[in-house]
């Protein structure tokens, strides 16, 4: 269990770009109920936007919320965009959300994911935070928690990104390490898996997040037969069709493969499955952000004006726009290194093994992070 644990938080310090530029420090708030004392820390941006949107971003088994603060890029980008992000820390050892705990699997249950919860009301609360545009997000035990977080708190969340998690209640039981779920063993019905989510809160009939899920082939931490039992589970939720209705190759990078279930104009549960890609997938901040729509064609959030303005934090409303291209596009079917081809700003350029674009979108350039990682800064 210890061996795993370390292997997959060695195996996401690699994946990640390890750059901070974000204009302030990480604040820690007290909230209650919160009855395992899970950390919370809060990233806000100088400028905020009016109502902002809140991401909530959940750290690996070893990791921190100064690391995942560190390592991704959604406080840069809160710097651009104006949201606000939490970063829980795991209140543990060995640094592992509680997945498993009956309590946290039920709606006002106790547990880590009350504590999250706490956080994210107090953020509605103390930030003006728009409680219809709260998210979720997270890596390993940040992407359990991140389905522990869709499935016992419903109410709060519009949309989750997990990446190499497993189906809410998957690691159910006494222990903190669930090996039969973790090694790809656990397999149940759709109908099964969503009767786990709806069980979690009975009788509640309001909207549930939808739900975005990467996972890799190769990965040895939390097998990828979860990826497919996720698609079950979150699609049952959905009452939609477990076939998808569009299936996008090499899509956002060579090797990639992005599924979507129900309505393919606004579908509500997307998979990325990424062939040869071990534990974990690498975070694509752009492709949440557009995800949960801050930004993208459907965006409905205001930018963060790029120039100030020294004396107001007050956003207006018609200053910069949105991006109006989508950073989602679909490569030809050969999985070779693509020429003339861009990544957007914040993705990768470049690494061992990388097959994407090597060129990068105007105003950034691409920048060695590690052997494993370059990134268009
Ligand atoms: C699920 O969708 C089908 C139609 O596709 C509908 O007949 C059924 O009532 C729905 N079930 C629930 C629980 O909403």
């Amino acid at each position: 269990m210890v061996s795993k644990i370390i292997k997959s938080a060695v195996a996401a310090l690699l994946a990640v770009a390890g750059v901070q530029a974000a204009q302030n420090q990480l604040q820690q708030i007290t909230v209650s109920p919160n009855p395992n004392n899970v950390g919370l820390y809060v990233y806000r941006p100088t400028r905020i936007a009016a109502n902002p949107p809140l991401i909530v971003a959940i750290h690996f088994c070893t990791g921190s919320a100064q690391n995942y603060f560190t390592s991704t890029q959604y406080a840069n980008l809160a710097d651009t965009y104006g949201f606000i992000v939490i970063y829980p820390d795991a209140p543990r050892s060995g640094k592992c959300f509680d997945v498993h705990s009956t309590q946290t699997l039920t709606h006002d249950g106790g547990g880590d994911s009350q504590g999250i919860a706490s956080a994210v009301k107090y953020a509605i609360a103390n930030y003006g935070v728009d409680p219809k545009r709260v998210f979720v997000t997270g890596t390993s035990s940040g992407a359990m928690m991140t389905n522990v977080m869709a499935g016992s708190y419903p109410d709060l969340f519009a949309a989750a990104s997990a990446y190499s998690g497993v189906p809410f209640a998957c690691f159910a039981g006494t222990s903190e390490w669930n090996s039969a779920c973790a090694n790809g063993q656990v397999s149940h019905t759709a109908q099964q898996w969503g009767d786990l989510v709806r069980a979690a809160y009975p009788g509640y009939t309001g909207p549930r997040p939808k739900f975005m899920q990467w996972h890799g082939t190769a990965d040895t931490t939390l097998y990828y037969p979860n990826f497919a039992q996720g698609l079950l589970q979150w699609t049952n939720v959905f009452n939609v069709s477990q076939t998808a209705t569009q299936t996008f190759s090499n899509n956002p990078q060579a090797s990639y493969t992005k599924t979507v279930y129900g309505d393919a104009s606004n579908p509500v549960v997307i998979g990325y499955s990424a062939q040869g890609v071990g534990h974990t997938v690498p975070v694509h901040e752009s492709i949440d952000l557009d995800w949960f729509g801050i930004t993208g064609s459907g965006a409905t959030t205001t930018a963060a004006p790029t120039t100030t303005g020294t004396t107001t934090t007050a956003v207006p409303t018609t200053t910069t726009a949105a991006p109006t291209t989508t950073t989602i596009t679909t490569a030809t079917s050969t999985p070779t290194t693509p020429t003339g081809c861009l990544s957007q700003k914040w993705g990768q350029c470049g690494g061992l093994t990388w097959t994407g674009c090597t060129a990068c979108a105007a105003g950034s350039t691409c920048q060695k992070q590690n052997d494993y990682y370059s990134q268009c800064l």
